[in-house]
């Protein structure tokens, strides 16, 4: 349909710098990075992500009119979907140009990020907002405990930067338990349709785009249906989606996991 697939010339000169397949490290440095680059386990992949967006002090690595389109996106799915008295989570807020957008429509945002710099900028531009409130704190260690469950997950551009599947999955079921029955969950990810890639660009960015249909599936199983896709870079991979899901009732998602046995 007119996509081009990983290894076709387009595709080859649109990826910036080398990629490779988790499974089968290294595969491939086609851009100019040493052959010797190191062969990464999963843990020292989770540190290096870990440390570099620790450090980030900027989140944009794709062109600017992609920002403007999710943002655009983003106000829809806002408009459609969010209740004015909504409790919200927005997990890996960045420097808060999303936050904003829930802050005046939510009750009460509570956003968090790994990043002490992009916080920063977070709490500067949602300043006119007392019901906004940033914490820093790495996901990966991060299980949140308050009072109410939210009525909405918002985790936009997070997974990309978790090269854990485990991570993700554990992740997933954390939303569900935050999440009151019929809650929201926005997710804006890159995926793949053939294997799980790793692509480490120029800024050091590793980026970690798994298999759609993966994604899709660990969603279903963890109890989330999805009820819109919306897509914001569908020409080449990794393609760039909104996923907005509900999370099932309890009596329901019972009732698809003995479906599917
Ligand atoms: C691609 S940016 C997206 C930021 C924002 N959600 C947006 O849509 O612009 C990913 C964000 O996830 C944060 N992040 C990455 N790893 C994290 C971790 N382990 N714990 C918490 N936040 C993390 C980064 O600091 C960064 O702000």
């Amino acid at each position: 349909m007119g996509r081009d697939r990983p290894g076709s010339p387009a595709f080859r000169n649109l990826t910036p710098h080398y990629r490779f397949e988790l499974r089968r490290i290294p595969v491939s440095c086609d851009t100019g990075l040493p052959e010797q680059e190191p062969s990464m386990d999963i843990d020292s992949l989770t540190s290096y992500t870990r440390q570099y967006w620790s450090e980030a002090k900027d989140t944009h690595v794709a062109d600017p009119a992609y920002y403007q389109l999710a943002e655009t996106q983003l106000r829809g799915i806002v408009e459609r979907n969010l209740a004015s008295g909504a409790n919200v989570l927005d997990i890996g807020c960045g420097n808060g140009e999303y936050t904003r957008l829930l802050a005046a429509r939510a009750q009460r945002v509570l956003a968090f990020d790994i990043s002490d710099s992009l916080l920063a900028a977070a709490r500067a531009r949602c300043r006119e907002f007392d019901n906004t409130f940033f914490l820093q704190a790495d996901v990966a260690n991060t299980k949140l405990a308050f009072g109410q469950q939210a009525h909405a997950v918002f985790c936009m551009g997070l997974f990309a930067c978790l090269p854990d599947d485990a991570q993700v999955l554990r992740l997933l079921r954390d939303f569900a338990d935050y999440l009151v029955n019929d809650g929201l969950l926005v997710l804006r990810e890159s995926t793949m349709t053939g294997p799980q890639q790793y692509i480490r660009y120029a800024s050091g960015h590793l980026g970690c785009y798994r298999n759609k249909q993966w994604l899709l599936e660990s969603l279903r199983s963890t109890g989330f249906e999805l009820q819109e896709e919306i897509p914001l870079k569908a020409q080449f991979e990794p393609f760039n989606d909104y996923l907005v899901l509900r999370k099932r009732r309890a009596d329901q998602a019972g009732a698809a996991i003995s479906d599917n046995r």
